[in-house]
């Protein structure tokens, strides 16, 4: 009877996931998807709770407490610039997982139903030996993007002679070993498969160069969903099944996205070496930029009949995305027609700028995507770029040699005049020089975009 309940409990559990993904799917209906994550969760975690086979909460308690204690004190602290880098840590936890998971089962496979020492079953060996591999490249691929991310070894990326033959090869290892372990149930084929999904992960992960890390951390988090599958089966518990199937081809269709976003294939991606390599040198005064200031900003969007708000990964860090809104409804007052260019991989992180937007409460009806908004610039009188940078480089339509090359972006060159909000002319993430600085209609607005934003928003 119990077995029946909770079979009905992991279902419905695994359809608020469903419905949670959902409502992630726009802004509008995200906080609602959240709550249906929310309840799927604790339905899943209340009804593993009640499973007869557990016989002492003492380590599960304990567990609990350790787990929540530091996820509270992350989420608290985490900057929201710092959520791609936390997001693969967390993946690499569960590729950890699975590894640690298979090797339990393998080493006490009574205690998991799968059979007896030596004597498990084919099946569980054959989940076993894919789930661990899985969450073995999961685990090593997620640190080494987490450190590249993090600025911890660099972004570049790290190509080497026969680096694809290596890789074939172990690959073709893996595969070999997999059949050897499931038909031997060797404890020694098993480390020797761990070893080798391990080392492959960093190797897939070494020649990714900085500008396909979106594609990257949503790759990962697919392989963090099929290595939870994996466990699932292990476990034979239903909600871990769904759940992970469920990120791993959420994930999946996400990494899809982001190529597509980018105008890579998706085995260029793995293949490797895009971006990541700083060509800027820095301008000694051969190409000159127009400064301006806040009034002059002010005075030209005042007057201006449209303006279009590109944000960028500096409007996370200046945490400017409330004061950008007051700009914006200033601006509406005086008769302007205002709205935002949301690129893709804008930021740091998938849906980065929507997020900030809709912390703000910018109008969704005022947010566009790239292919609704980029023709529209031709006819703007101006494009305010605020802390974006690579995202609107014309190096990505007009050099072949560009490491950006024939990523789409967002055409501000063609408003009327370009407002730049940043620091410096410093690059962007890809490290490339980007010729709009330099151009006759384009005014630059060093400063910090928050400060920068409110002097305008008093000038206005
Ligand atoms: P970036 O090209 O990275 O440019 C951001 C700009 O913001 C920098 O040039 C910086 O210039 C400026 N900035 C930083 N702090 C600032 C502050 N406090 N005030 C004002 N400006 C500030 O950003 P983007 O245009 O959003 O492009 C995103 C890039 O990140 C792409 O290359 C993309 O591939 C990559 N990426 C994206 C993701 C996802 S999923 N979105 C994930 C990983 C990587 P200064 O230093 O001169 O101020």
């Amino acid at each position: 009877m119990i077995v029946n309940i909770s079979a009905v409990a992991y279902l419905i559990s695994g359809v608020c996931f469903i419905m949670a993904l959902r409502g992630l799917s726009s802004p509008i209906s995200a906080r609602r998807g959240n709550l249906f994550g929310i309840i799927g969760m604790l339905i899943a975690v209340i009804t593993t709770l009640f499973n007869p086979g557990i016989l002492s909460f003492e380590l599960i308690i304990i567990g609990l407490l350790i787990g929540a204690i530091i996820g509270t004190t992350i989420a608290r602290k985490i900057q929201m610039t710092a959520m791609p880098q936390l997001v693969a840590a967390f993946h690499s936890l569960v590729g950890l997982a699975a590894v640690l998971v298979a090797a339990a089962a393998l080493y006490s496979p009574e205690s998991y139903g799968i059979g007896n020492s030596g004597n498990i079953k084919i099946a569980s060996l054959i989940e076993m030996a894919i789930g661990v591999a899985v969450g073995a490249i999961t685990f090593t691929g997620s640190i080494l993007a987490f450190t590249k991310l993090q600025g911890l070894v660099s972004g570049n990326p790290v190509v080497f002679f026969g680096q694809h033959w290596l890789n074939l090869i172990l690959g073709v290892l893996i595969i070999l070993i997999s059949i050897y372990f499931v038909s031997t149930q060797d404890l020694l084929a098993f480390w020797i498969l761990v070893a080798l999904s391990l080392a492959i992960g960093i190797l897939l992960i070494l020649p990714i160069g900085g500008a396909d890390m979106p594609v990257v951390v949503s790759m990962l988090n697919s392989y963090s969903g099929w290595a939870a599958a994996g466990i699932g089966f292990t476990l034979e518990n239903t909600a871990l099944i769904i759940t992970g199937a469920l990120v791993g081809s959420s994930g999946a269709i996400l990494s899809y996205i982001m190529c597509k976003a980018m105008n890579r294939s998706f085995f260029s991606v793995i293949l490797g070496g895009f971006g990541g390599e700083s060509i800027y040198k820095d301008e000694t005064g051969e190409k000159s930029v127009k400064p301006g200031s806040a009034e002059d900003a002010a005075f030209i969007m005042s007057n201006a009949g449209s303006v279009i708000i590109v944000p960028g990964y500096g409007l996370a860090v200046a945490q400017a995305q409330h004061v950008i809104k007051e700009m914006s409804d200033a601006l509406k007052e005086a008769g302007v027609k205002v709205r935002y260019a949301i690129h893709p991989v804008a930021g740091r992180m998938p849906g980065h700028m929507n997020v900030l937007l809709a912390e703000s409460s910018v109008d969704y009806d005022d947010v566009f995507e790239l292919d609704e908004i980029n023709s529209d610039f031709s006819n703007s009188d101006v494009a305010f770029v605020i802390g974006a940078n690579d995202v609107t480089n014309p190096a990505a339509k007009n050099d072949p040699q560009s490491p950006i090359y024939g990523m789409p972006i967002l055409d501000v060159e063609k408003s009327q005049t370009v407002l730049f909000v940043k620091r410096s002319l410093s690059p962007g993430y890809a490290g490339i020089d980007n010729s709009v600085f330099y151009r006759d209609n384009t005014m630059m607005l060093f400063g910090d975009a928050k400060e920068m934003v409110e002097k305008i928003v008093k000038s206005i």
